[in-house]
C-alpha cells in the first residue's frame, strides 16, 4: 500500500533521511520510533506528499511526488504540531466534512468519544483551543475521515489518560485491512495497538522488525542468588559467570533471555545446595529502545 524506495532529505547541512526504504502492505499497523532529531515526522511528512523528496515513494500505486492529490486521498493525519488555523472550529468541521464526503455528526461523535463537545467550541478560533483540545480535534478529524490509511505523529502527546485510552480505542476498531502508522518515542504506548517496528536514528532506518522480535530480542532478567552459609565458597564461581555482589551473600545477573535458562539450570544443579534462595526477575521490555522514557515496572517471579 505504500512504498518507499531510496528515499533522501536534506534541510542545509542536516540529513533528515539518509536513503530510507521500506514497503507497508495492506492491514499494517507500524510504529516508526527514534528518539527526538531521528527523522520520524520528516519521513511522515514525505510519505503524505508534504515534501520534496529524492527518492520515490508511492500510496496506493500512485507516485506521491507526481499526483500527490490521488495518494493522499487515501491518508488521513494527524500532525505533531497543529497549523495555526484562524477559522472557528465549527468550520474546520464543516470543511473537513465536506472534503471527505462525511457527515459533520460522525465528527462531533469522534470528538465526543475523545472527550471534546463540539457544540460547545464551535465559534472558538481553532488556534485559540489547548494544546489537548487541538489533539483531540485533529484525532476526531482524522478517525472521522475512514480512510484506508491513517498516518499519527506522537497523537497523544498532549492528551490525559481517558482521551488516550479512547483514542487508541478507536484505531483498534478500524478495519483490519486499514493501514496505521504511529510516530511515537514511547513504544511502550503502542504496543498494544502495533505488529510491526521500525526504528530511526539519523535518518536512518536502524531496525525493522515485529513488535514480538523485538521484544524477545530486548527482553532480559535479574538473576539473584543467596548464598548459605556454607555455600560461601560458590563466590569465585559466581564471578567468573559474571555475577556481581548485590548484598550480603547475595549476587545478581542480568541476562537475555535465551541464556536465562541454561544459567538457572546450571546453578541449581551443580550448586544448588550452596543456594539459600534463588529469583529472576523479568526486566523491561522496551526501556533500550531509545527514546523510551517509562520503563515497565519488573514483576518479581520467584523461580526456587
Ligand atoms: N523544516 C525543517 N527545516 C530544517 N530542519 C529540519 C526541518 N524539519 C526537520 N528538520 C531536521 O531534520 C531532523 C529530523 O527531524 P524530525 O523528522 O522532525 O525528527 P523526529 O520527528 O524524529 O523528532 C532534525 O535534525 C530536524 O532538526
Ligand atoms: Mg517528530
Amino acid at each position: 500500500m505504500i512504498t518507499v524506495a531510496q528515499v533522501e532529505k536534506r534541510f542545509g547541512r542536516v540529513v533528515a533521511l539518509d536513503g530510507v526504504s521500506l514497503s507497508i502492505d495492506k492491514g499494517e499497523r507500524v510504529a516508526f520510533v527514534g528518539t527526538n532529531g531521528s527523522g520520524k515526522t520528516t519521513l511522515l511528512r514525505a510519505i503524505l506528499g508534504l515534501l520534496r523528496v529524492d527518492g520515490k515513494i508511492t500510496v496506493c500505486g500512485s507516485d506521491v511526488g507526481r499526483e500527490p492529490e490521488i495518494a493522499l486521498r487515501s491518508v488521513a493525519y494527524i500532525p505533531q504540531i497543529a497549523p495555526p488555523i484562524e477559522a472557528p472550529v465549527g468550520e474546520v468541521v464543516r470543511a473537513s466534512a465536506a472534503l471527505r464526503g462525511v457527515e459533520p455528526s460522525a465528527i462531533e461523535a469522534r470528538a465526543r468519544r475523545l472527550g471534546l463537545d463540539l457544540g460547545a467550541c464551535a465559534r472558538t478560533r481553532f488556534r485559540d483551543l489547548s494544546g489537548g483540545m487541538k489533539q483531540k480535534l485533529l484525532g476526531a478529524l482524522a478517525l472521522a475521515a475512514e480512510t484506508p490509511i491513517l498516518v499519527c505523529d506522537e497523537p497523544t502527546a498532549n492528551l490525559d489518560g481517558d482521551a488516550r485510552a479512547a483514542f487508541f480505542e478507536q484505531l483498534a476498531e478500524r478495519p483490519a485491512s486499514s493501514v496505521v502508522i504511529l510516530c511515537s518515542h514511547r513504544l511502550e504506548e503502542v504496543r498494544q495497538i502495533v505488529g510491526r517496528v521500525v526504528e530511526l536514528a539519523d535518518g536512518r532506518i536502524v531496525r525493522d522488525a515485529s513488535l514480538s522480535e523485538l521484544l524477545r530480542e530486548l527482553r532480559s532478567f535479574r538473576v539473584e542468588v543467596a548464598l548459605t552459609e556454607a555455600g560461601a565458597a560458590l563466590e569465585p564461581t559466581l564471578l567468573a559467570l559474571g555475577f556481581s555482589r548485590s548484598g550480603l551473600a547475595r549476587f545478581a545477573l542480568q541476562v537475555a533471555q535465551a541464556e536465562k535458562i541454561e544459567l538457572v539450570t546450571r546453578l541449581l544443579r551443580d550448586h544448588g545446595d550452596g543456594l539459600a534462595d534463588l529469583s529472576v526477575v523479568p526486566m523491561d521490555d522496551l526501556s533500550s529502545v531509545p527514546g523510551n522514557v517509562s520503563p515497565l515496572r519488573p514483576k518479581l517471579e520467584v523461580v526456587a
